[in-house]
């Protein structure tokens, strides 16, 4: 097949979260050159590109969503030349590498915020976010960080605050302060100049804060649960306007290269309108694709998916590509959320995110149905979760990939005590599902199959054909997909379906051909039909 235009449209991504993937050293922790060994599957699972979690230096309390070096490859996770032996190994293979970018805030240990802390005077100071404390000697307003505490952390030597939306030691970078932009469009040249194909932006909403640092309202009735599960609605401390003049930018940047370079945001919004302008408008490009988070918190149920599909679709500017993804290292994994690691369900799943319109991000695992593992108390490492009990830790999707049956699963050398503890992985590992006709992986290598010959591609072409409590039907162009998100048997009747091929059935025993309008569906069976009318 000649390659896709441009090549991020209706791609297939697979996000790697690189210290648990692959360990070629026996280290316990995955690498850069595990993930050279692992290129072959990826070609074989059908990639496109892979978005590789932060690899740049880091104390790592946040596992590189604190960067001190942005210029650089983590020591742990490899050099400058494990990353540019990769992007040359994947390019071998058709698969493009992207990096994730932390542009909202530095680790402390960044010789910024060092520089910063020195003094009000330093060149650095007003590269972060400093303010006096209120006339009570308290905090400079009401927001609050990841962890619920206050935002603000206060520096004695210069009697004020620093912000950070995360941990302590995240601060939050200024960027009312131009000479943050040179840097980040030195930092994005510095990567593409590589032979990055582009980054996944973390907190790709936040960036700026109000100028006037105004206090957070409290959320509405009619926020989304994951604002309203929150104590205040964060208006002022991120989700500002100026951030779009960023990106803007970016795009100008990542669209002069040649191939053009893909900007992907953690794009943390529910309110549709606002999600779509992270895309630009009418001649003002931005991101070239936003994560759905509306998607990914949605439930695995008909009258859910729909509405929110409808939506996006429908708020998205014209030509823009839409991303679906249902598990990351944050969130949790879908087959335990969604499906209760099901394996019926799991491939139901499967068949809804590859066929939907767009591009698809697949986080490492999903493809083997991999589920959350419980991390005990004594070997959690997050600390961001660590900081808000009561919620369980982002720990439990981060676990390594389990391989083989070996011991350590083929992740690292036998005898290795991996970064964290591995999960039963005795039925679910790539070469136990690859040997099984019958598994969630070579399910998802059918799916793939399909995506390759252009199933996602005819974006614009969406239309959804029907939708009760049980079934979700819509086409792409001239297949349809039909899939019952319940654990009762349903039926689908639609005419369209009379005279089409069953191209890929969730479930073993479907007729291939549909030779009435009827589909009788077991329960989280899902058939993708080449319509005989397209
Ligand atoms: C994003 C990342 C998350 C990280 C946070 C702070 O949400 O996905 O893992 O902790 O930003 O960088
Ligand atoms: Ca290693």
């Amino acid at each position: 097949m000649a390659p896709r235009t441009p090549w991020w449209r209706g791609a297939t991504v697979y996000q790697i979260y690189v210290r648990s993937w692959r360990d070629s050293n026996g280290d316990g922790v995955g690498d850069l050159p595990g993930v050279v060994d692992g290129l072959d599957y990826l070609r074989w699972l059908g990639m496109d590109a892979i978005w590789l979690s932060p690899t740049m230096p880091s104390p790592n309390t946040d596992f590189g969503y604190d960067v001190s070096d942005y210029l650089d490859v983590h020591p742990e996770l490899g050099t400058l030349q494990d990353m540019d032996r990769l992007v040359e190994e994947a390019g071998r293979r058709q698969i493009k590498v992207m990096l994730d970018l932390v542009p909202n805030h530095t680790s402390d240990a960044h010789p910024w915020f060092v520089d910063a802390l020195s003094g009000p005077s330093s060149a650095h100071r007003s590269y972060y976010v400093w303010a006096p404390p209120k006339a009570d000697g308290g905090p400079p307003n009401n927001w609050l960080d990841a962890t619920g505490a206050p935002a603000w952390t206060f520096d004695e030597a210069s009697g004020e605050f620093y912000l950070h939306n995360f941990l302590p030691t995240q601060p939050d970078l200024n960027w009312w302060d131009t000479r943050v932009h040179a840097e980040f469009e030195h930092i994005l040249r510095f990567w593409f100049d590589r032979g990055v194909a582009g980054f996944r932006i973390d907190v790709a909403h936040g960036l700026y804060k109000d100028a006037e640092l105004r206090d957070n309202p409290p959320p509405r009735d009619d926020d989304h649960p994951a604002v309203r599960s929150g104590r205040l609605r964060p208006e002022y401390s991120s989700h500002r306007p100026e951030v779009h003049d960023v990106y803007a930018r970016w795009r100008q940047i990542a669209d002069g290269y040649e191939p053009g370079r893909a900007l992907l945001g953690e794009t943390w919004e529910f309110d549709y309108e606002r999600f779509a302008r992270f895309y630009g408008v009418d001649d003002r490009p931005e991101l070239h694709m936003g994560f759905n988070f509306p998607f990914v918190l949605s439930e695995l149920r008909a009258p859910e998916m729909a509405k929110i599909a409808n939506e996006t679709l429908g708020a998205l500017p014209r030509g823009a590509t839409p991303v679906w993804t249902a598990s990351n290292h944050d969130v949790g994994r879908f087959p335990t959320r969604w499906c209760d690691d099901e394996d019926d369900a799991t491939r139901a799943a499967l068949l809804v995110l590859a066929s939907l319109p767009g591009t698809l991000v697949l986080y490492y695992g999903d493809e083997l149905g991999m589920a959350d593992v419980d991390v005990a108390a004594q070997d959690q490492r997050d600390e961001m979760s660590i900081a808000r009990p009561g919620h369980p830790s982002r720990d439990r999707c981060r676990t390594p990939m389990p391989w083989s049956r070996e011991p350590n699963a083929g992740f690292s050398s036998p005898t290795a005590r991996p970064w964290l503890p591995l999960g039963d992985y005795t039925h679910k590992n790539v070469r136990t599902e690859q040997a099984d006709p019958s598994s969630v992986l070579n399910f998802w290598h059918r799916l793939a199959e399909l995506r390759r010959q252009g199933l996602a591609g005819a974006l614009g072409a969406w239309q959804q054909l029907a939708q009760d409590d049980q079934v979700w039907a819509y086409r792409v162009g001239g297949t349809a997909t039909v899939v019952n998100l319940s654990a009762e048997p349903a039926r689908c009747r639609l005419a369209q379906l009379a005279g089409g091929h069953v191209l890929v059935s969730t479930h073993a025993g479907q007729p291939a051909e549909l030779t009435g309008p009827d589909v009788d569906l077991q329960p989280w069976q899902g058939v993708l039909v080449a319509l005989a009318t397209p």
